[in-house]
Order: structure tokens, then sequence, then C-alpha cells
């Protein structure tokens, strides 16, 4: 080892730094940094000749092979319209979510769809995951299973089988005995991810890595295997919800943010094809506080509905509890009601969240956030056949969001018939709907809940 090589790691950026730090210099956090070999010496001196690599142009394009169905339709949808040959996938989740019951079924089901698959896990015993597979009636699918963390040993076994699809579970548990730590290690995923990414590459494997994720969200160890991979899809939910969304955050091969949602049952995870109209499905008599907001995830458009609460506080701060939504975003909103519309909000507690343990992070969810703490501060009930969307500004004003008619025409879809919607909206042609188009907050209150 170099005396000068950086050998601590911020495990929760992957910054290196010298000496060891409390606090690591590239993202500010505390007490992430882990002592880490080096992975080399460093770059040896480029002197000899190096092997001049093929070009091409940007014209000739070879016959794009096939995607492959899973003949789960939420999941292909979320993987940009089925698996792409030799690309490499990351799939993140709390610990518990399902992420291994969901890559379970996945192999079991592209097996079905003749993609060759093997699943290897470094966390539980063959007998383990076939007791699931038992459990999830997917005993017939010609999956080949494998129990393993040594990643010398995987890849032989890869190279050996070629299979069109191999599951990973999970990254943080494989490790390389070329590289001297712990698996789970930052360097070891790192190494690991890389080994697996370069394998896909090269031999036209596709690859499905888990990795858990932890508390603040990010991905156990650094995110440099994020950068790695073709497609970053996290899987999310409720623990108390039944719920489970699928969400793409970064796609080479399609467009980021869609979602798949999946409903988990005794019997494992099946999906859930019209979302709205579960999220909707709970949705009791028209109340105070709830307002349902027509959003779009990823191509889709998913209405949801959006629950406040608002009761004197005993604290000298009131409270400003939000699960689903940003919170940044909601105290934004409130000072755009006390400062341009004058209703204010101090000495009260605000409660925000998104009903069904769906997670909505569209700024086109202003309105229909506006419009559920109003409507709980005022304790009137909005309409029950109204959506709401639009984007509230710092001065007050309403800004049209994207794919009004989309929009439209899913809450035609569900039996609404009333849209309140920024003035300038491009409306397209939803029938069945009567769009309200409102300049600003101002004007939306003095309707509403008359002069506010
Ligand atoms: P799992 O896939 O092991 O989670 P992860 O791999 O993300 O850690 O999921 C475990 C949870 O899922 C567990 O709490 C039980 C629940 N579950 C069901 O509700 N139904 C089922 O059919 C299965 C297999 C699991
Ligand atoms: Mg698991």
């Amino acid at each position: 080892m170099s005396k000068s090589s950086p050998n601590f790691t911020c495990t929760a950026c992957g910054h290196a730094h010298r000496k060891w730090i409390g606090k690591c210099e590239g993202c500010g956090a505390w007490n992430t940094l882990v002592e880490e070999a080096p992975l080399s010496s460093g770059p040896k001196s480029l002197g000899s000749k190096g092997r001049a690599i093929h070009l091409t142009d940007l014209a000739t394009i070879g016959e794009a092979p096939p995607r492959a169905s899973s003949g789960i339709d939420e999941l292909d949808r979320v993987l940009g319209g089925g698996l792409v040959p030799a690309s490499a996938i990351l799939v993140g989740g709390d610990p518990g979510i399902g992420k291994s019951t969901l890559l379970l079924q996945a192999a079991a089901s592209f097996a079905q769809h003749g993609v060759k698959c093997l699943y290897i896990s470094g966390e539980e015993a063959s007998a383990q995951v076939q007791m699931r597979a038992q459990r999830l009636g997917l005993t017939e699918a010609p999956v080949a299973l494998g129990a393993e963390t040594n990643l010398r040993d995987i890849l032989t076994t890869l190279d050996t089988e070629r299979p069109g699809l191999a599951i990973i579970d999970s990254i943080q548990t494989m490790w390389l005995d070329t590289v001297d730590s712990a698996p789970g290690s930052v360097s070891q995923v790192r190494a690991a991810a890389h080994e697996l990414v370069t394998f896909a590459k090269r031999r036209g494997v596709a690859v499905i890595l888990v990795g858990h994720v932890t508390k603040d969200g990010q991905i156990a160890g650094p995110r440099v295997v994020e950068h790695m991979v073709d497609t970053v899809l996290y899987f999310e939910g409720e623990r108390g919800h039944q719920f489970r969304i699928l969400r793409a955050v970064k796609n080479r091969f399609g467009p980021a943010d869609e979602i798949g949602v999946f409903e988990m049952t005794g019997s494992g995870l099946s999906q859930v094809l019209n979302p709205s109209a579960l999220f909707l499905s709970e949705r009791g008599q028209p109340s105070p506080g709830s307002a349902v907001f027509a959003g779009i995830e990823g191509t889709r458009p998913v209405l949801t509905e959006i629950q406040a609460l608002v009761a004197p506080s005993p604290l000298g701060t009131p409270r400003r509890t939000v699960v689903g939504l940003d919170s940044g975003r909601l105290s934004t909103i409130l000072a755009v009601l006390e400062a341009r519309c004058g209703i204010p909000f101090a000495g009260l507690d605000v409660f925000l969240n998104v009903a069904g343990g769906m997670r909505v992070t569209e700024p086109a969810a202003d309105l229909a956030v506006a419009a559920a703490i109003l409507s709980a501060r005022e304790d009137v009930a909005i309409p029950p056949e109204t959506v709401l969307f639009g984007e509230i500004s710092l001065s007050g004003a309403l800004r049209p969001v994207g794919q009004t008619e989309n929009r439209l025409k899913e809450a035609a879809k569900l039996g609404f018939s009333q849209a309140i919607a920024p003035k300038g909206s491009k409306l397209g042609q939803a029938e069945g709907m009567n769009v309200r188009q409102m300049p600003d907050l101002t004007a939306f209150v003095g309707e509403m809940f008359g002069a506010g």
C-alpha cells in the first residue's frame, strides 16, 4: 500500500480521504468513514502501447436484440418495456419489504417465458428459497437455484451456464477474495458490482443485483453501484400497508419515474393493474381534509387521495407531520397560504398523508395539498366528484402542469366529473369533465371556501 493512497472511504457518498476524520469532506455526513484497503497501488506508467479500440459511427445500428417480457406487466413497464439483454439492474429497498419475493416471482415468470434464469441467494440456504417458492406456488418453474457468496465461484458458474438472466440476492453478501475487506464493506460491494456489471456486458447476461437500503434511503455502503448499473429500481412501501411500489429512479432503456404497483398477499406479490381505483377504494364519505390529486407517475396517470388534519396545537412550535410527500413542500405551501392569501397557521398542527402508502413527488400535487389543508382548516368538504392538480408558485399563482389531458381522462374514467386546474392548462379532449381553471390561489380560496 502506498503511503499517500487514500484509505478511508465515506459509506454514504464514496468520497475517499487520506486520514480518518469525523465529518466527510464530500457530503458532510458524520461518522460515515470506514477504513478500506486500496483497490490497487495506483496506475502504473502508461508507457507500453495499448490495443487500438474498434470504432464505429452513429448511423450504423445493429439489429437491436428483442426485450424479454417477464409476463408481469407491472415489472415490464418499470423496466421500460421488458428486460434488455446484457443489462445490469439494481433493485434496492428496505430489508423485509419483499425484494426476494418479487425477484423469485420474476425469475419464475421469466423462466416460464423462455429466459434461462439463475437465482443466486447469498442470504438464504437453497432449502429456504425452495420453501418460499413452494409458498408462492412456483416450484414448477425451471429456475436454477444456487446459494453462494463467493463471487469467483458465481462468475465461473455463470460463464458455464450462460443464463439469460442472473439474479444476485444480495450484493451486500457477495465477496471477492481479491479484495481485502469484509463482505458488505464499500470496497467489496463496489468491486463485486463492478465484476458483475462487466460480466453482464461482456457475456451478454442480464444481471439483477439486490441491494438493501439504509434508513436514510441510501443503498447501504456506497451509492457507486447506482452509477455502474443501467437501471436503478426501488421497491418501496409502508410496512403497515400491503401495497408495494416498484419505482424506476434511473433507466438507460426507458422512462425514469415509472412505477409498478403490487399488493403483498399471503401467497406473494400480485400486480395491481389499476392503481387509481385501488388507492381511492379506501375513500369513505366525503369529509373535510380530503382532496383527490390527479397525478402522473412515469407514463401513467394515477389518482391518489391527499388527507390533511389541522388542529390547535398545545406546543410552542406547532407540528408539521408529513407521510408520502416532501415536508419542505408543505412548509412552502403553508407559507404561500399565509403570505399571499392571509390564512394563518400559527398555533395549528398540520398533519398530511397520502392514502394507501403511496409517495407523491410531483409539484403538480401542490394544489391538492393546499385544498386538503384548507378543507381541514375550514371544516368544509371538497365536492366528492372533484379532482385537483396544479403547481403553486411562491407568488401564489397557479402554474399549468404537463399531461393535463391524461389526468382528466383518468379522472373521468373513475367517475369524477369536475376538475380544478391552473388557468392556461392545455385541456385537450377530456369528455365528461367540467374543468374550472383558476389563475391563482386567492381565486381558488375565494371560490371554494368563501373569502377564506
Ligand atoms: P422478502 O422478500 O424476504 O423481503 P426482502 O428480500 O426485501 O428482505 O419479504 C419478506 C416479507 O414479505 C415478510 O415480512 C413476509 C412477507 N411475505 C408475505 O406477506 N407473503 C408472502 O407470500 C411472502 C413470501 C412474504
Ligand atoms: Mg431478501
